[in-house]
Parts: C-alpha cells; structure tokens; sequence
C-alpha cells in the first residue's frame, strides 16, 4: 500500500507535470509541432534544430541527452544528425507521444521518465558528449545552480551544453499587453515562483485544458553564466538572437520564413532568445 504522507514531490513538480501532461497530448496533435512532417521526410528536423545547426556544429557519432525533451521533435531531429540520443522528460504523456513518434519514423531515440534533477541518478555521471536543452525549458526550475550542477554532472570531461533559450529579457514582459512591450515580472531569480493560471498554449489548439496552474522562475544571463563558471564549465559561446520560435508576443510579432518570430516593429530592440555554448573542464 502506498502511503501518500509519504510523497515527498516538490509541489511544483506535481502542479507543472500535471499541466505538461495534458498540454503533450494537444501539442502532438497540434500543426505547429508538424509531426507529420516527420514521417513524410526522413531528413526533416524540427525548425529549433534546424535554426541551431550552424552553432551546434557536427554531433554526429556523439551521445547526447536532451534535458526536457517534451514529445521529442528536437531530440529526434539530433538523432537524425547522426547522434545517439536519449530524451529525459517528467511528464509521461510527452514521453508517451514521443516514443509513439520515433516508433514509427523508426529513429533510434531513448526516452527516460525524470526530474531534471534526478537525472545524473537516472542516467549516469559523465556518461554523455553533449547535453541539449532550452526553448522553454529553465524557467520550471527553481534553481539555476542546482540545473549547472546537473549538466556538470552528466558531461564527461572535455564535452559539452548547448543551450538555446527563450531571453530571461523575454520572460520578464508580459505577453498580454498588446499595446507595448511592458516589464512585468522578475528578470532575476526568485525564491517563491511566478504562480500564473494559462488556459492555452504557445501553439493552436482547440483542446479546453484543466491543469491550466503553472510554477515557474526567470533566471538572470549572469545567474546563469555564473551557475556554469561556478562548475568547472568554461563558456565557448554566447549569441543572443532577435528571433523566437514561438509567437511570444501576440500581435506584436511576425513569422519569417525560418519559422522563427520577431517583433514587427524594430526587431533590433529585444533579445528574444540566446544560444549559450560551454565545455565541462
Ligand atoms: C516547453 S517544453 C520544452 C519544449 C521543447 N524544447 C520542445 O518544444 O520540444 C518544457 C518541457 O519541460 C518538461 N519539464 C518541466 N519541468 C520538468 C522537470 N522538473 N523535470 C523534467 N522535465 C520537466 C515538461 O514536461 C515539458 O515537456
């Protein structure tokens, strides 16, 4: 029998997978994950990886894990780029749609059911050459210094993190005020989280969701350079870019062509995402 005073969950944890859990079901089914597009053409990558390939250079040949690797189009999509490749995720209908996926494109992809930070417990210490993260991934940690540890802890020596993610600039805007980009929320790590109810999501749906509750941190650029530097990883790059791959400021943005969104109106004022390179010493 199971004693459920004895659950020591965080309750983020629980109040954010169950959110995940319904929101992975919409997005596979949704058009902007495409994931038709996956089985149509055996060379298809998702847009985020395709947008990082010229930074990420080669992986091929490489073991790399993907940390919150949701229904795994971008784990998959690095697996096509030749790399050995395993998806951890908490929430188990993401990983359920992503196992369904690379079932039947029949990539080789192993996905492992996990907290963030159980997974050097989950995977192994130093087992892997690279960990991929982002687009949306940091902001449902509390702590950005207990994640470096984490990607520390994962790498061998001499490999490497490549993250791509949404701007902590970007997080601190609130997305509802249409008229102009308004800063409303923490740019810096806090100690209690930004405690927020979304009834949708970043792509079209039409499903009614229920576990609309959501937990989530900003982390500052500097927090986040110096969680790594507090680790041994030395930073091999740091480029912010004007674009984002998901409409995150609606009615102030623009699709282009790569699929990425920029502001429609001088897009040289924001960041909107970085890519942050660095290597375990
Ligand atoms: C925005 S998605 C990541 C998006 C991903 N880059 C993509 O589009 O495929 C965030 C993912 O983080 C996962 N997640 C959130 N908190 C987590 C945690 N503490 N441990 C593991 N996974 C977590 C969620 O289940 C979700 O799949």
């Amino acid at each position: 029998m199971t004693d459920a005073s004895a659950d020591n969950t965080p309750e983020y944890v629980r109040v954010n997978r169950a959110n995940w859990n319904e929101r992975a079901v919409a997005h596979a089914a949704s058009p902007g994950y495409g994931l038709d597009r996956f089985l149509a053409d055996p060379a298809h990558l998702s847009n985020v990886v395709r947008f990082d390939e010229p930074l990420l250079g080669s992986v091929d040949g490489l073991r790399g894990v993907h940390l919150q690797c949701h229904i795994g189009t971008d784990t998959l999509s690095l697996a096509r780029l030749g790399a050995q490749m395993t998806g951890l995720d908490f929430s188990a209908s993401a990983l359920e749609e992503a196992r369904k996926l690379a079932g039947i494109t029949g990539d080789t992809v192993h996905f492992v059911e996990g907290d963030v930070y159980a997974a050097p417990s989950l995977l192994g210490m130093h087992e892997f050459d690279f960990v991929f993260t982002g687009i949306g991934a940091l902001c449902w940690l509390p702590s950005v210094s207990q994640w470096a540890q984490v990607v520390a802890d994962l790498l061998r020596p001499g490999g490497r993190l490549f993250i791509r993610e949404g701007h902590p600039m970007l997080w601190a805007i609130d997305e509802m005020r249409t008229e102009a980009l308004i800063v409303d929320y923490p740019y810096f790590e806090t100690e209690a989280p930004l405690v927020d109810e979304e009834e949708g999501t970043y792509v079209e749906t039409d499903v009614v969701f229920s576990h609309i509750l959501t937990h989530t941190w900003n982390h500052g650029l500097g927090e986040i350079v110096t969680a790594l530097m507090n680790v041994d990883m030395q930073v091999t790059g740091l480029v912010e870019h004007d674009s984002v791959p998901w409409n995150a400021f609606p009615g102030q943005m623009d699709e282009g062509d790569d699929g990425e969104w920029r502001l429609s109106d001088r897009p040289e004022r924001m960041a909107c995402t970085y890519t942050l390179q660095a290597v375990k010493q």
